[in-house]
């Protein structure tokens, strides 16, 4: 069996993989449209994640879905202001959110630059309870589709190896810790993770080896997202899937 099939869930292999992302991404949005009038999405930082946006910002995928009825979410935030390099945010609108017709007022950011992290991540908790349904399985609101980076270390979205954050189950965004700057941060927890209806990680480059290990080994925080109802995709290229 290739290793990448140990992975949980469903595994793509290309070369770049970032057009098949994206025409799934303009699927899945056609269909919660379809079903429930808005596309709630929660975006990713990170190049992987980056170059997805490139691709969907421009022909053909800009023409395939309506973006006014797209509502854009975060799942993690470094604590810098809106404008600089390092945020999230400016990463997603320069790259995508600036250049298609997203509704402003359906972009939800996390104002991570607050002194008080705390409460800025209670925040973005109230504003996920407030616009998206309730998960059948347990609390937590349900997004139609998460976007997903993978760190070297194994974190994904801001959780990190060691934090107080992976233990959370009772909040749906929290302050977490990076072990490199950026230090603070504001991510969504697993509850949150493992309510979505879709979930994709996007992973690319030779250097995320052993990040994956720990996947399949189930030692990465990465390990700890299994939506027990929804989807599971890995989008990779074929360097990163060769490191495994
Ligand atoms: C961060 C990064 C990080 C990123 C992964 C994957 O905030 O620390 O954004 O979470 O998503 O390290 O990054 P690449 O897609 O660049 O490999």
């Amino acid at each position: 069996m290739s290793e990448v099939a140990r992975l949980p869930g469903a595994v793509t292999v290309r070369d770049d993989p970032t057009g098949v992302a994206a025409g799934w991404i303009v699927e899945i949005a056609r269909v919660a449209m379809a079903e429930g009038g808005r596309f709630r999405i929660a975006l990713a930082g990170g190049s992987a994640a980056r170059t997805l946006y490139q691709v969907l910002a421009v022909t053909p995928h800009r023409e395939r879905t309506d973006w006014g009825r797209w509502e854009v979410y975060f799942g993690d935030e470094r604590a810098c202001p809106p404008d600089d390099p390092a945020n999230n945010c400016r990463m997603a609108r320069e790259a995508l959110l600036d250049l298609v017709p997203v509704r402003p007022e359906l972009i939800h950011r996390m104002e991570a630059e607050r002194a008080d992290l705390d409460a800025a991540a209670a925040e973005y908790s109230s504003i996920l309870v407030s616009t998206c349904p309730t998960a059948a399985t347990g609390s937590a609101p349900r997004l139609d589709c998460i976007l997903l980076g993978l760190g070297e270390n194994g974190h994904t979205a801001s959780l990190f190896p060691g934090d107080p954050a992976l233990q959370v189950r009772d909040r749906w965004a929290v302050r977490s810790r990076a072990d490199y700057a950026p230090f603070d941060r504001i991510t969504v927890t697993y509850p949150v993770l493992n309510a979505a209806a879709h979930v994709a990680f996007l992973v690319t480059g030779a250097t995320k080896g052993e990040a994956l290990r720990g996947v399949v080994e189930g030692r990465a925080p990465a390990a700890g997202v299994r939506p027990p109802d929804g989807e599971l995709r890995w989008f990779m290229d074929t360097a990163a899937a060769g490191s495994l």
